[in-house]
């Protein structure tokens, strides 16, 4: 609980992009060494790369300067302009990265109302419209694990592999956006390569809960990681020294894949007080990793973030009625406490 005369300090739910590089990882930028990545010379960028892949188990690895690059390079590489892309109404391809995948790329989302981002397969079924004269090619499924607007929800491995196996069978080919795909494996126990060998393509960003400044990565076959290069080249997403970027990454692999653990078990923690003692709407239940979302009617969302932020809480809305809160590196079980204990006064 805060008392008068005690600094407060701001806890910082707002997203696990917030997380700062740790002093290793700053070293390891000091020290690394560097060459001309577009000319494919960069030995940290190499060895992020071959690692990325290894651990995922493709052949190719690509590194690109933020998620939203990395599923529109992506998405433009496995589609021709008018093609049809299907993914969930939230996704984040769709919501949140400004059109892109039209607007640059020529795709056309197919929508499907998936429960928490996961679709059915017969949901999948009835999206797909089978190739004829009147419609657009559909050449891509794209599936989020985890699911950002779904609460960071976990797709099932089964659900994936029946939705791959759907797509595969018509000639679809399939993208992962897996932003948040190590915390799925964290919270499932799947290892991420049995994700990735479900999926044609697989994206993941270093620069969420692995606490890295900048960077996510593709991975895939070789030959497409050739043609995502010469797009990623296209948009300008072509770096020179980016073994800056990459020097981090490497320690984020090696090392902070383990503890996203905690930030679900604080997470958990986090929901539990919500509902429990300060009696928002949400099911503790569904939290399966870093994200929580609550309902803070008949407060807007709005007034709920003003409020937070006067007792010193940061968080982002989700919609009218909906904020999220996320949980990561440099949020600890006294940060929860501490939050809940602010957030007192709203006792329902
Ligand atoms: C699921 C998902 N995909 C893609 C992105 C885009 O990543 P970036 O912010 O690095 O562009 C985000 C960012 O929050 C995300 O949550």
């Amino acid at each position: 609980m805060f008392r008068p005369g005690e600094v407060m300090k701001t806890i910082d739910f707002r997203s696990d992009t917030v997380t700062l590089p740790t002093a290793e990882m700053l070293e390891a930028i000091k020290q690394a060494k560097l060459g001309d990545d577009v000319m494919e010379e960069d030995p940290t960028v190499i060895a992020l790369e071959t690692m990325a892949a290894k651990r995922f188990g493709k052949e190719s690895a690509l590194l690109v300067p933020s998620g939203t690059m990395a599923n529109l390079v992506s998405v433009m590489t496995h589609c021709n302009r008018g093609d049809e892309m299907i993914c969930d109404a939230n996704a984040h391809v769709y919501y949140y990265e400004v059109g892109a995948v039209s607007a640059i790329a020529g795709v056309i989302p197919r929508l499907v109302e998936g429960k928490r981002g996961i679709f059915t397969l017969e949901q999948l079924e009835s999206a797909f419209r089978g190739q004829e004269l009147h419609f657009p090619n559909t050449s891509l499924l794209e599936i989020e694990n985890t699911h950002n607007r779904g609460g960071g929800s976990v797709w099932p491995l089964a659900d994936i592999k029946a939705a791959c196996d759907f797509a595969h069978d018509n000639e679809l080919k399939v993208h992962m956006d897996g932003a948040r795909v190590f915390n799925a494996s964290v919270a499932s126990g799947i290892n991420v390569k049995k994700y990735a060998e479900q999926v044609d393509s697989l994206m993941f960003c270093l620069s969420k809960g692995l606490s890295c400044p900048v960077g996510s990565l593709i991975v895939g076959e070789q030959e497409f990681i050739a043609r995502a290069r010469k797009n990623r080249k296209m948009l300008g997403g072509g770096m020179r020294q980016a073994g800056v970027i990459a020097a981090p990454g490497i320690i984020a692999l090696n090392k902070m894949v383990d503890r996203l653990q905690d930030d679900h078990d604080n997470a958990k923690l986090m929901a539990k007080g919500l509902a429990n003692e300060i009696g928002l709407k949400l099911d503790p239940g569904t939290v399966q990793t870093n994200i929580v979302v609550a309902d803070v009617s008949p407060m807007t969302a709005e007034d709920f973030i003003a409020f937070a932020t006067k007792q010193g809480v940061l968080a982002l809305s989700f919609g009218k009625y909906a904020v999220r809160l996320v949980t990561h590196r440099g949020i600890e079980k006294e940060h929860i406490e501490q939050a809940l204990g602010r957030f007192s006064k709203l006792k329902r």
